[in-house]
């Protein structure tokens, strides 16, 4: 099974991002053929400032490896790399209706947060086919955000078919219900875009400020709560061994959860759970060379399984005289 997924290197990482996307993708690694990517091109929609996307692009690769993918066991590179994506993308926007994208909610939402519309934003959709399509992924692992994309990509490639003949292969979202929308500290999705994260990688101060800003209700501790309609808890669940989550779970229904002592308990999950990740991190920061070196070779892998597929693009369209 092939197995593709993308993450844009905009902003800090998250625990959305890693529970959405990163976790399962490092889980894939052993039985399928995964391609892992950064996609400078898309975060070029959001950030204009080179300095940030370049800095941004290299830690988000650290980010990634340190948090376990291994460059030897997959293909994993940087989207800007390989620019037959580009082309790919170009020769996709011409068959792709403008309905199409006109319904795409992350459009709206970009542009309701204060993003500037551009014909790059608005086009978005389109390179993500394109990144999917290129490599004839089967599997993509997203968040429950991505899912309209995904359906777009699945268009675009149905609509490609029936006029050019069978070229692509149709891919699949994965997301996995439980871990499909993590919540932010407001209870929203976590969203860089809405400022209520939690970084994977930052300092236990900063990391102890977020998680004592995870909003709570005001019912008397001694009073029983509903804990999946609780954020704190469904933050907590993620990383709470199973019988301790049980006993928690106890005092949300029987009266008895204290949210200043859950937040202090989570925090020491928190920083725990990613201490292994944070040592490989610095590791890998200390020698980016490396890094970029390990992209570099992981670029010359995928832009040799892009090459026949673009091929064969040029041919069935006739861009090949
Ligand atoms: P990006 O960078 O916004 O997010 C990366 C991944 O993290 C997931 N995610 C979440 N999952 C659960 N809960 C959350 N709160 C949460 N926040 C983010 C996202 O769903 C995503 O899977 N367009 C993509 C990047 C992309 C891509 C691709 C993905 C470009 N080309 C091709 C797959 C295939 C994006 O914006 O990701």
């Amino acid at each position: 099974m092939r197995v593709l997924s993308g993450i844009q290197p905009s902003g800090q990482l998250h625990i959305g991002n890693y529970f959405g996307m990163m976790q399962p993708m490092i889980s894939n690694m052993a039985e399928h053929e995964l391609y892992a990517f950064i996609v400078d091109l898309h975060a070029l929609t959001s950030v204009h400032d080179a300095q940030r996307l370049a800095t941004g692009t290299l830690e988000a690769a650290v980010d990634f490896m340190a948090l376990g993918l291994e460059p030897e066991r997959c293909i994993f590179w940087v989207q800007s790399d390989v620019p037959e994506v580009t082309e790919l993308t170009w020769v996709l926007s011409t068959l792709t209706p403008m309905g199409l994208l006109e319904r795409c909610h992350s459009y709206k939402d970009k542009i309701a947060k204060g993003i500037a519309s551009s014909h790059g934003l608005f086009a978005y959709p389109v390179l993500m086919a394109a990144d999917i399509l290129l490599y004839q992924a089967q599997r993509v692992p997203v968040g429950k955000d991505q899912k309209q994309h995904l359906e777009v990509a699945r268009d675009i490639a149905i609509k490609f078919n029936s006029l050019f003949g069978d070229t692509f292969v149709l891919p699949e979202p994965v997301i996995d219900a439980d871990l499909a929308v993590v919540p932010g500290l407001d209870g929203q999705k976590m969203s860089k875009s809405y400022g209520n994260t939690i970084p994977i990688f930052t300092g236990e101060k900063e990391l102890k400020k977020r998680v004592m800003a995870i909003v709570t209700d005001s019912t008397p501790v001694d009073e029983p709560k509903d804990p999946d309609r609780c954020n704190l808890y469904n933050i907590f669940k993620l990383f709470a061994p199973a019988d301790r989550l049980k006993e928690v779970r106890d005092l949300y229904l029987n009266g008895g959860a204290m949210y200043g002592k859950i937040k202090l308990e989570l925090l020491e999950l928190l920083w725990e759970y990613f201490r292994p990740a944070r040592q490989r991190r610095e590791q890998l920061l200390a020698d980016p060379g490396q890094v970029r070196d390990i992209l570099r070779q992981g670029a010359e892998k995928a832009r040799a399984k892009a090459a026949p597929t673009l091929e064969e693009v040029r041919r069935r369209v006739g861009l090949r005289y």
